[in-house]
This record gives structure tokens, sequence and C-alpha cells, in this order.
């Protein structure tokens, strides 16, 4: 089935099976290896990409149903030399030790900047980061990280200060 929507930024012509998920579509088609793929479950958040700036679970989504759709991937968003703000966050709060969910949470990071404002509570980012898992860290650094890059990101687009 064909499906036609913008990802990372760039008009995209998707021709796939229907049963194909965006999380195998992403990964086996396209190479973008930075979604990753940990339960198959729907349960830790390994997966997320932003889809129409809202954080979803690409192992849940249909790539037919994305007509139309705006889709951001990990790598659609820093480069190594200029990382978004919710990377750079990670990287200053030590935010990860294997870094298999940290893609994930970083999409979640950036979705809950976006609901929450520069000045998200630690209590509603521990509430929404339920559907992402981390099997190495204690989440704390990762709840430190988001509260840095909601600032960052609220900074940058000039709605703080
Ligand atoms: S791979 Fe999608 S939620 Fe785990
Ligand atoms: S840093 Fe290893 S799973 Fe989160």
């Amino acid at each position: 089935m064909k499906a036609t929507f913008t990802l990372n930024g760039a008009a995209h012509s998707a021709d796939a099976p229907a049963e194909t998920l965006l999380s195998e579509y992403l990964r086996d088609w396209l190479g973008l290896t930075g979604t990753h793929i940990g339960c198959d479950t729907s349960q830790c958040g390994a997966c997320n990409v932003l889809v129409d700036g809202e954080s979803a679970k690409a192992c849940t989504l249909l790539v037919a149903t994305l007509d139309g759709a705006r889709v951001t991937s990990i790598e659609g968003l820093g480069t190594p030399e200029h990382l978004h703000p919710m990377q750079a966050a990670f990287r200053k709060a030590h935010a990860l030790q294997c870094g298999f969910c940290t893609p994930g949470m970083v999409i979640a990071g950036i979705a809950i900047a976006e609901r929450h404002g520069a000045d998200v509570s630690e209590e509603t980012i521990r509430h929404e980061l339920e559907g992402n898992l981390c099997r190495c860290t204690g989440y704390q650094n990762i709840v430190e990280a988001i509260r840095i890059g909601a600032r960052e990101m609220h900074a940058a687009a000039g709605e703080t200060e």
C-alpha cells in the first residue's frame, strides 16, 4: 500500500505491504536503526517516534495509516555537531548507560516538553515516562535530562528568559 508523509523534514512516499509496521519500515527498509525495538508487547518505548508532534510507538503504527502525517525519528533531530537541545541535555545529565532506550526517551522528552512547557515538574515527567522502560538506570538522570532539555528547548524557541 502506498502512503505519502513527511519523514524527518522531507517528503516521503512509502510503498509497502499493508501489514508493515513503522518500526520495521524505518529500520529494515530505510536503515534508520536509531528507532530501536525492545519488546514485542508495545511496552518499552524504545521505538518512539514523533508523529505530528506527539510521541508514538512505531511498533504499533502501520505505515499505511500515515498518509499526510509528519514523522520524525531520532535521526531527524540533531546532528553530532548540533545536537537537539533534548539530546544535549541527555549528554549533560549523563542520562544513559547502554543507550538502548535513549532514542525513545529523547523522543518522549521532546513531546513532554512540548506539552508541559519549560518548567515541567519531576512528577509529571515520571508520570509521562510510564510507557518508557530503561533496564540500566534508576531514571533519576533521565528525569533530570528532560527537565534540562525542556528549559533549553523553550529558551531556544525564545519562550523564556
Ligand atoms: S518496541 Fe515498541 S514499545 Fe517496545
Ligand atoms: S540506558 Fe540501557 S536501557 Fe536505558
